[in-house]
């Protein structure tokens, strides 16, 4: 695992958006994986930057994000959809038809799980996944317990990440108890994969996930068997590894 240290919040963004806008250069039908939560926000803002200012464009990339809150449609302002687009899509010159991300509130969830992976299949897998990480080691929404081998599928979610995102919401009772996520199989099928670590809070998680045991208990872990891992943390969530 490539180990990048960024000085502060704004230089991993920065950083991991050169690293975005380089794979667009070098291919401009890339397939990107993208994350949500608050960890990106930064990283959207400087590829808005870098479309405005230095004309990169998205006009031929794909997209698919890793997860999406099951029961809550698209013009929940809680929605992944509904984030992507209003920090990110809605800025860029991206091809609506091109940004995929899992439906919540598909009729038969299972199907939806099915057609997705199907879909990242098709456009030919993903070239550069972004990856956070939450508090437990999970990745997307695969949390603590998740077999290795899963492909998209729906997942109850964790009491511990319901509060954790609970900020989001006006309270935790309207926080969903299910997710739609690409498997920890979907994800290690990606070229290469950039996790993006910030803040103290995160210290522990990303100390385990580079020393600590490979283990289905902890999710994030798996990201040692990957062949293409650049990890850019800021000082403060290095701090556990660097003692
Ligand atoms: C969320 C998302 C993850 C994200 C993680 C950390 O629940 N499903 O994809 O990486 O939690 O979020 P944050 O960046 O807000 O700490």
């Amino acid at each position: 695992m490539n180990i990048i240290r960024a000085e502060n919040y704004k230089e991993m963004s920065q950083l991991a958006a050169k690293k975005l806008v380089e794979q667009i250069n070098e291919k401009s039908d890339s397939v990107l994986g993208l994350a949500t939560g608050s960890t990106p926000e930064g990283l959207y803002e400087e590829i808005i930057k870098a479309h405005k200012e230095d004309n990169i464009s998205f006009k031929d990339v794909t997209t698919f994000n890793l997860d999406e809150y099951v029961g809550l449609n698209k013009d929940n302002h809680q929605s992944y959809y509904y984030y992507m687009h209003h920090l990110l899509f809605n800025h860029i010159d991206i091809n609506g038809g091109q940004v995929n991300l899992p439906n919540g509130d598909a009729h038969d969830l299972q199907e939806e799980c099915n057609r997705y992976e199907k879909a990242i299949k098709q456009a030919g897998g993903v070239d550069i996944q972004i990856l956070g990480i939450g508090l437990n080691g999970h990745i997307g929404f695969n949390e603590p317990g998740t077999p290795f081998s899963m492909q998209t599928h729906i997942i109850d979610l964790d009491e511990s990440t319901r509060q954790a995102n609970a900020r989001f919401f006006d309270s935790i009772d309207d926080v969903p108890s299910q997710a739609i996520t690409m498997g920890i199989d979907t994800i290690m099928q990606s070229k290469q994969i950039i996790l993006i670590v910030s803040g103290s809070q995160k210290a522990e998680a990303l100390e385990k996930l580079v020393n600590g045991p490979v283990t289905e208990d902890f999710p994030a872990s798996i990201l040692q068997q990957h062949a293409n891992v650049t990890i850019i943390a800021n000082r403060d969530a290095l701090s556990e590894l660097s003692k």
